[in-house]
């Protein structure tokens, strides 16, 4: 199948073409893409909403957005060529007229390649994968881009995938998370095993604990309604920092196909101690933002909206991977909104005594090796943006960096098992000043192990 797209010309249509991720992200990264030669001037990209736009109204949204997202990295000429590439079809998902124009618009024997992108709310999934399965698009040239939310516990993951799949081959869906696409994250993988030196201290022997950390200086936004309900587990833990914990963790691969990168961070995640109802008191803090010098606090900006408001904006977890190589290494995970600053950052701490101290990741994709900067950023170089990356893979064909169905439905298992556990015993919700690193109760989670998170 990966020769067949290649060959073929390529057709990449966009379900929610004229809706922000697309707008903001999709069309950006074609448009880089597009610049490197990775897309080329047969292609055609259909943007498919429900309004009634033509196609030159759209060309010009686009180029409109580019020019504000992109700003010095803009140029017209690329631009302008990039648009000739563009086409627009208003979609009604539920009228068949739509789909039939959208059939004949698409080559019916199926000779041109496609790749369907998913820029819709998840609740339109399944309906528009249905559709087209039942409108036979879904030939083996084709592949399927998702986005999570990919259900909101296992039993409604199990019910994406089984629809995803009713319709698509594993080997044809993409399931993006667009940490996977950062090259901080992927650096990772490349400083673990391009080194052999760096796996004989990778493990339990030598290393003392592991910091991972997210932390964003927004706040909800305007997405309290979601992320009340979710919670920052839900929203973050069970994907964006898992896939940074399995790629810490994971075994060293038998090759870098797809499958065998996948096959590791499944056993990690199925290796991940359960918190259960008896032991989450000491592994788990959630909080809230309490008000701050000048910011209102997370109860105050959700008053007067239908919101329960128990959502769990922070949270810091220490978890164990029960394998012999990390058996009784705490791995503690934080992220939180309306924190100190906005940044991502693995702390990897060796144990007293070892050459080496500790192993930082951080996004600005510096690793440093105790103190020294090792490995430093290029800084007049554009680093592409995560949406770049795994576009081009979908293209190339490669799904190493995409999430595959098993993974989600075991990380979502662990993540259950924590609701479960603060339902059961229930947990303390904390409140923390916006603008500061979270709770005391966070910093409590470490000191109870002699340990202590990195601050600058
Ligand atoms: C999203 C979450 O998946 O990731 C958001 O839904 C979060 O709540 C975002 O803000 C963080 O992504 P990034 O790339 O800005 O770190």
């Amino acid at each position: 199948m990966d020769s067949d797209i290649k060959m073929k010309a390529l057709d990449i249509v966009i379900f929610g073409g004229s809706g922000d991720l697309s707008l903001r992200k999709l069309m950006p990264a074609l448009y880089f893409l597009y610049g490197r030669g990775e897309i080329d001037e047969g292609c055609r990209i259909l943007g498919l909403s429900r309004g009634k736009l033509d196609r030159d109204a759209f060309r010009a949204q686009v180029l409109e957005k580019l020019k504000l997202y992109l700003g010095a990295d803009y140029n017209a000429a690329q631009a302008e060529a990039f648009a000739g590439l563009l086409d627009y079809r208003d979609l009604d998902i539920s009228d068949n007229r739509s789909w039939d124009k959208l059939k004949a618009y698409l080559d019916p024997a199926g000779a041109r390649a496609v790749i369907y992108y998913m820029a819709v709310p998840p609740t339109l999934f399944a309906p528009v994968c249905e559709q087209l399965g039942h409108n036979g698009l879904n030939w083996d040239s084709s592949r399927l881009v998702v986005e999570k939310p990919l259900g909101e516990d296992t039993d409604s993951a199990a019910r994406v995938g089984e629809i995803l799949s009713s319709v698509f081959q594993e080997g044809q869906i993409y399931r993006i998370d667009h940490y996977l696409g950062k090259e901080a994250v992927q650096n990772i993988l490349a400083f673990r095993f391009e080194d052999g030196r760096v796996e004989t201290i990778w493990n339990r022997d030598h290393i003392e604990n592991i910091q991972i950390t997210v932390a964003e200086t927004v706040g909800v936004e305007g997405r309290a309604a979601f992320l009340d309900r979710a919670g920052i587990l839900r929203d973050m833990i069970q994907n964006h920092l898992m896939q940074i914990l399995c790629f810490i963790a994971m075994d060293r691969p038998k090759s870098l196909t797809a499958d065998d990168v996948r096959d590791q961070k499944v056993r990690i995640v199925q290796s991940l101690r359960p918190i259960t109802a008896q032991n989450i008191q000491d592994h788990v803090v959630r909080a809230q933002y309490g008000s701050g010098v000048a910011v209102s606090g997370y109860q105050q900006e959700i008053e007067g909206m239908d919101i329960a408001g128990n959502g769990e904006v922070f949270i810091a977890v220490r978890v164990y991977v029960d394998n012999d190589r990390w058996r009784d290494v705490p791995f503690y995970l934080r992220t939180g909104k309306k924190l100190s600053k906005r940044f991502a950052r693995v702390v990897v701490q060796f144990k007293a005594g070892e050459a080496i101290s500790r192993v930082i990741f951080n996004t600005d994709m510096t690793i440093q090796i105790e103190e020294e900067t090792i490995s430093g950023v290029v800084q007049n170089k554009r680093i592409p943006d995560a949406y770049e990356k795994l576009l081009g893979d979908v293209i190339a064909g490669d799904q190493s960096y995409f999430v595959r169905h098993d993974e989600i439905i075991a990380s979502w298992k662990w993540i259950d098992g924590i609701r479960k556990a603060w339902d059961a015993a229930p947990l303390e919700m904390y409140e923390y000043a916006a603008g500061s690193m979270g709770p005391n109760a966070s910093d409590d989670l470490l000191a109870i192990a002699g340990h202590k998170w990195f601050e600058e």
